[in-house]
């Protein structure tokens, strides 16, 4: 098969502010809650929840001090003030677009301010122009894991209906400033790993609640304001941008059974099914029956005020974008099975794949099957805005940095995706996460590399933060350059 890609493939990367952008007290910035987020380098690979979790006790001791040693996102890579110089050099690899999210603490520091911060606004503002000016067009995600830690602390988050309107305030102001700048928009990333870090998503503290019950009751209500939130976002970015494009945005997690024992067939349907649900909210304008069963068999009251319901079926979105990382397996014997870890809940080890360093399960058909299954049932322009790998990456005596493994993880998605292309599947773009090295997500460390561009920068903040081209650099540049013929 020969590789092609269509004509204005949107190549290009991907970083969230939270986890680059540092300067976290500078300009009026408030605290997010990815400020709180210690580094958790010896957490278990497998145990995801944990490398995420925050609890009350984690936040008070975090907001008492100002040292940012175990707190890496407040560093970041000092993207506030390195954005030029990282943006010439996506420039240099030929980047068509360029994922970035808006930090919501750099306009309302805590969320509920009657006018924004200029100082923010601003730096935005110069961040689309310079990209603009290398001929990238920005994608920009309104919500990364970085809301107001002040809307955790003072309205338990989204949980609050108040937190809707205050969202809706700050995307308003970002589609008003940069209406000539940005037409691509996602509103929430990740909207359905609300299960899998509450706290940083929509900022539910668990151990607030009485029980297990209540703290999933409320992550559910939590998670219909954010569905609510996101539709009025398109409403008002459409009205007022005219020709943008706005996407969700998913973890796309596969699920194979690990047999052909149809009970483990019904158990990967049913997980696969609940990672529709999130899309079907989103594309489809309303939430599925099996959901709304579910609610009623667990006695849970998701409040839905009048007027939601045809918010939800009016604003649905523009495109669907993902991340992809792993496939999972599930099993009626997962108990007595070898597990491994993710980006998803720990799961059933697939004996077919390999796995990272971090035990992610490396699996670029399932990329394939992804983009075939999403586009088979919503009939809906795909992007893929974030698939990598995290490694260890080592600086050679000469200052090179070999990651062959980088380049052959990247060649085999690719050829996975003009596949799927072939099959019939309308994907728009791709943005590597994360084309430069950033603090990772979950567990806060430096030393879990993304990027081609090296950092010289350590888990504990030491280093030069000067930048460097990894091998996989100038090879991303020639795929980029031939439109994939390169592979
Ligand atoms: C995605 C997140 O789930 O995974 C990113 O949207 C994150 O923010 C990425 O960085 C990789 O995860 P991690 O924990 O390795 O940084």
């Amino acid at each position: 098969m020969t590789i092609q890609f269509p004509k204005g493939f949107l190549w290009g990367g991907a970083i969230a502010a939270n986890q680059c952008e540092g300067a976290w007290n500078l300009d009026g910035k408030g605290m997010s809650v990815a400020d709180v987020a210690s580094y958790k380098p010896h957490v278990d690979v497998k145990d995801y929840k944990s490398q995420w979790h925050t609890g009350p006790e984690d936040i008070k001791i975090a907001m008492e001090t100002q040292d940012d040693t175990y707190y890496p996102k407040r560093r970041g890579i000092d993207f506030y003030h390195h954005y030029k110089e990282d943006i010439a050099l996506f420039g240099e690899m030929g980047f068509k677009t360029l994922r970035v999210s808006i930090a919501w603490t750099r306009i309302f520091p805590n969320g509920d301010e009657a006018e924004p911060n200029e100082a923010g606004l601003a730096y935005y503002e110069d961040l689309f122009k310079t990209l603009r000016a290398h001929n990238i067009e920005p994608l920009v995600t309104l919500s990364h894991y970085e809301m107001p830690l002040y809307l955790v602390n003072e309205f338990d988050g989204w949980v609050s209906r108040e937190v809707v309107d205050m969202f809706v305030k700050f995307a308003k102001v970002c589609f008003d400033r940069y209406k000539d700048l940005v037409k691509y928009w996602l509103t929430f990333n990740e909207i359905d790993s609300v299960f899998r870090h509450p706290f940083t998503t929509v900022g539910v503290v668990e151990e607030k609640y009485e029980n297990k019950d209540k703290a999933e009751e409320a992550i559910y209500q939590a998670l219909h304001h954010q569905f609510v939130a996101s539709a009025l976002a398109v409403k008002y970015g459409h009205e007022i941008i005219p020709g943008s494009q706005i996407g969700c945005m998913v973890t796309k997690t596969l699920t194979y059974p690990e047999t052909c024992n149809p009970e483990d067939i019904y158990l990967a349907q049913k997980d696969n099914r609940m990672n529709f649900f999130y899309t079907d909210v989103q594309v489809l304008g309303e939430y599925p029956l099996f959901i709304k069963q579910y609610f009623k068999k667990r006695n849970f009251d998701i409040k839905m005020i009048e007027g939601d319901a045809e918010i939800l079926k009016l604003h649905t979105v523009d495109f669907i974008s993902f991340s992809y990382y792993m496939s999972m397996v599930q099993s009626i014997h997962a108990a007595q099975r070898e597990k491994v870890g993710g980006n998803l809940v720990t799961g059933v080890k697939n004996p077919y794949l390999p796995t990272s360093e971090w035990g992610w399960q490396v699996d670029p058909v399932g990329l394939r099957i992804s983009l075939i299954d999403l586009y088979d049932r919503y009939h809906k322009p795909l992007w893929i805005v974030e698939n990598g790998i995290g490694a260890y990456d080592k600086v050679e005596e000469d200052g090179s940095i070999q990651d062959d493994y980088r380049i052959e993880y990247f060649r085999n998605h690719f050829i996975e995706i003009a596949k799927a292309i072939d099959e019939g599947v309308e994907c728009m773009g791709y943005t590597s996460w994360a084309c430069i090295d950033i603090v990772s997500a979950s567990t806060s460390q430096m030393s879990k590399r993304y990027g081609f561009i090296y950092v010289d920068a350590d888990d504990l903040g030491n280093g030069t933060y000067e930048r460097k081209k990894k091998k996989s650099f100038d090879w991303y540049k020639k795929v980029i350059e031939t439109n994939g013929d390169y592979l």
